[in-house]
């Protein structure tokens, strides 16, 4: 099998990569990535040299280019993850995130219809997408596969009109697909941009802590390996023309997500009891914050027998051992670029 995968080079794509490389000999991997200041070829330099792996630099964006690689490599299956994924990147530039997220995506399922006419039933297209489409929960209640779409951030407009996009295709061109819906997802190699690996390299810089509003907003997470191997898992495994939810049974207020940190962080640093919850500063709140996700995982829990792995407890310290061991790979990623972002954000 040739597959390409999306956004390879990107924090949940590079563990996707690595499992399907290391996993799968007998397939061909193409990792297609722009390498925006998201994407990363050292997340993947253990799996760089294998022999069912190559890279392949290029936008989603980029019609041509994407029917040229369809063309050369002749894909069975495509999981796509390449997208604009920061919320509040996509409250300051929207139209990126139009262009990667819904542009980009129909693209690709351009692509494969022209490619996979002749055999279409033996193709499948994987779209990667996020809980954030549902919009916001109250303090009850679970997101399921028939909640309806109700996106509040131009990030989850763009996924979910991406989803709309997906099944369609599925629906006017018989294009086989499934589409997943995480909650999430946190571990090695995320980009200090989201809330965990922001707080733990502040935390080691000793700055200040921005939680926005008054700490109270609720998010489900989910260790990205189990990511991984939910999207292994329905690639195989799930129904065409299925949508499938993954979370991590896993809800934390953002305040207490983030005193656990302190707490652990305390403890590897070798710190008084409370030191980095000093640097807690409450900040202005994100425009049209979503108060509280949660997902019910049940479907692919029953139909396909996945669940995740790990403890949050254990996910979070294995987290923090990474980016302490990985100290240079935090500071290469947050030199340059990243300064004049976190500036223009934070200041
Ligand atoms: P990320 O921002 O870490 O990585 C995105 C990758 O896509 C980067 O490598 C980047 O270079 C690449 N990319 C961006 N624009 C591109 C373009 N135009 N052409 C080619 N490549 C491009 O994102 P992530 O957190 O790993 O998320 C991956 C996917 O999973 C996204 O589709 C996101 O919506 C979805 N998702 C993320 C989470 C989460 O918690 N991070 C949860 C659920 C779903
Ligand atoms: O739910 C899935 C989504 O999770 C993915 O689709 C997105 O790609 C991913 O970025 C993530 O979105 P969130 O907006 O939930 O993640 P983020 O890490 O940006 O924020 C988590 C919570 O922490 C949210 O309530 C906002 C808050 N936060 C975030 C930052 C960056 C702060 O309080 N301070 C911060 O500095």
């Amino acid at each position: 099998m040739n597959i390409l995968i999306t956004g390879g080079a990107g924090f949940i794509g590079s563990h996707v990569v690595r499992r399907f490389v290391t996993t799968y000999p007998n397939y061909h991997i193409y990792n297609l990535d722009a390498l925006t200041y998201a994407g990363n070829l050292e997340n993947l330099k253990d799996i760089e040299k294998a022999s069912n792996y190559k890279f392949l630099k290029g936008d989603i964006v980029d019609e041509a280019f994407i029917f040229e690689i369809f063309k050369e490599y002749r894909f069975d299956g495509v999981i796509h993850l390449a997208a604009e994924s920061h919320v509040d990147r996509s409250i300051k530039d929207p139209l990126a995130f139009v262009k990667t997220n819904v542009i980009g995506t129909v693209n690709l399922l351009n692509a494969a219809k022209e490619f996979w006419k002749d055999d279409i039933e033996e193709k499948r297209f994987y779209h990667v997408s996020t809980d954030e489409v549902y919009g916001s929960l109250g303090q009850i209640g679970l997101f399921t596969e028939t909640t309806s779409y109700d996106p509040n951030s131009p990030y989850s407009a763009s996924k979910a009109s991406s989803d709309h996009f997906v099944r369609a295709y599925g629906e006017t061109y018989n294009l086989p697909y499934v589409i997943t819906n995480c909650s999430n997802n946190y571990g090695p190699n995320h980009f200090p941009e989201k809330l965990i690996p922001l707080f733990i390299n502040n935390i080691i810089e000793g700055k200040s802590l921005p939680v926005y509003g008054d700490g109270k907003y609720t998010r489900d997470w989910l260790f990205v390996e189990d990511h991984a191997t939910a999207i292994d898992l329905v690639f195989h495994k799930g129904n065409n023309h299925e949508t499938y939810n993954i979370g991590g049974f896993n809800e934390w207020q953002n305040i207490e997500l983030v005193q656990l940190l302190c707490q652990i962080m305390d403890g590897k640093l070798g710190k008084p009891a409370g030191f980095s919850e000093k640097l807690i500063e409450y900040v202005k709140d994100r425009p049209g914050h979503d108060l509280r996700y949660a997902i019910d995982a049940n479907k692919i829990n029953k139909e396909l027998g996945w669940k995740p792995s790990v403890t949050f407890e254990q996910g979070l310290e294995r987290t923090v051992d990474w980016f302490l061991q990985n100290k240079e790979w935090l500071s290469r990623v947050t030199s340059g670029e990243y300064q004049e972002y976190y500036n223009k954000m934070y200041s």
